[in-house]
């Protein structure tokens, strides 16, 4: 386990290149049980989430080969639909391979997944659907699924659940008739699913949409794939720079993917201009406060920008309110925020939280909870009078790629040290 070591008070400025996505190749690689064949991924971050997915094909009898950003998988020869205990305990997004497994093979058995603690995180919406798609899944413990013949059907999510969306739309591909799913998560990487899946020969449409038709195929086919770019990466470095006062280009941006970033960076008196897939943003001398803002399913403020954006507004000229309402353990960086010297009240919700700007915050030991409030103690730090360290660099190695060189391209002091 490592730790960032931070030197705060480098402006900022560069350009960075953003990578593809976490949450749009993790349910990809689950995808590629579907067609016992050969898919090839392009720009496949090399993060802890994908080494974790592949360890998982791997048990499973996939072949799997990794290089520089391009994966390649055959999953033809896979002889087992049990995914190991201590690979589903790794991350959240395990229980996307339920939803393939079952599409393949009509039975699948796993644990709880793990991953980040932001909350209960339940997978009823996740096994109901299966349910209602004709699978017995009994749930005691060990998860086992056995449906001899998966079927279409109508699904209603109570909550538009981005991986249980996935999970639906992987088994749906196989089942015999056509699912209609509505209230659907319409994030982006549910768009670029449904991209991937039909490269395959798949017949699913709407994504994007609150309600996504899915026709069963018997078969599908090897597939290639460009994995999109990761909204939450752009927006980190976006902020990044914003809180140093600093000046940054983005290429290989989806401009409309990170509006609802930065029309809030833009309320924090940020100057954005976009030229087709780049995104400039300039700081202002100092960042105004932003009277209220909420988390949201997009195309709302994706909460897995939250932390940094309460890195950013810790530092603004006045008061903001940042309402949570996606995770209820979201907001564990707020404690180390705090030890940086930032000013933040958590309501007794644990969702609610007011954040009065100081001038400048001070270097300190923190510690990350999880991957985004790792990130957002790391924006902090950029920042932050003095050194800070920054705990458990593991959660961050889930979802960043080499942030640390990244942020000192752009002139940060930074290193992770081991
Ligand atoms: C995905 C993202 C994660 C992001 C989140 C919300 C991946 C790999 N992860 O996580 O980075 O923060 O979307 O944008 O794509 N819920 C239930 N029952 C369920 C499923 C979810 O109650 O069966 C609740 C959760 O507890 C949570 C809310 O729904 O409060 C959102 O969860 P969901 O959209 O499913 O997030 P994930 O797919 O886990």
């Amino acid at each position: 386990m490592g730790e960032y070591h931070i030197n705060g008070g480098k402006k900022l400025s560069g350009e960075i290149r953003v990578g593809g996505s976490k949450n749009a190749v993790l349910p990809q690689l689950a995808a590629t049980i579907l067609n016992g064949d050969i898919s090839v991924l392009h720009d496949v971050p090399r993060i802890s989430d994908v080494f974790v997915s592949i360890e998982i094909l791997q048990a499973l009898g996939a072949e799997v080969k990794l290089e520089g950003n391009t994966l390649t998988v055959n999953t033809k020869n896979i002889s087992n639909a049990s995914v190991p205990d201590y690979l589903m305990r790794e991350m959240r997004s395990s229980v996307l391979f339920m939803g393939s497994l079952l599409g393949r093979f009509g039975e699948c058995t796993l644990s709880r997944p793990g991953g980040c603690e932001l909350g209960l995180r339940p997978i009823d919406l996740h096994i109901n659907s299966l349910r209602k798609m004709n699978a017995a899944i009994d749930d005691e413990g060990i998860i086992e699924c056995k449906a001899k013949k998966l079927k279409g059907a109508k699904i209603n999510l109570d909550f538009p659940s981005v991986g249980a969306t996935e999970n639906i739309m992987l088994a749906a591909s196989l089942a015999d008739g056509t699912t209609i799913m509505s209230n659907a998560a319409k994030e982006p990487e549910i768009i670029d699913l449904q991209i991937f899946l039909n490269k395959m020969g798949a017949k699913v449409y709407g994504a994007g949409t609150d309600t996504i038709t899915i026709e069963g195929k018997s078969r599908l086919n090897r597939a290639e794939h460009s994995v999109m770019s990761d909204r939450i990466i752009a927006g980190t470095y976006l902020v990044a720079a914003a809180i140093t006062g600093g000046e940054i280009f983005l290429t290989n941006a989806v401009n409309e993917d990170i509006c609802p970033i930065t029309n809030k960076l833009k309320d924090a008196g940020c100057t954005i201009k976009t030229y087709g897939s780049k995104v400039h943003l300039k700081a202002p001398s100092r960042i105004k406060p932003i009277p209220l803002m909420r988390t949201h399913p997009h195309p709302g403020f994706p909460t897995d920008a939250q932390p940094q954006f309460m890195s950013l507004l810790s530092v603004a000229d006045g008061t903001s309110i940042v309402v949570e309402t996606v995770f209820e353990s979201r907001n564990k960086h707020i404690s180390e925020l705090r030890r940086l010297g930032a000013d933040i009240f958590l309501a007794k919700d644990g969702m609610t939280s007011l954040i009065n700007g100081v001038p400048s915050l001070t270097g300190a030991v923190v510690s990350a909870k999880d991957l985004r409030g790792g990130v957002a103690l790391i924006t902090a730090g950029l920042i932050a009078e003095g050194n800070t360290v920054v705990e458990n660099s593991n959660y961050v190695e889930r979802g960043y790629e080499c942030i640390e060189d990244e942020l000192k391209s752009l002139g940060a002091d930074i290193k992770l040290v081991s």
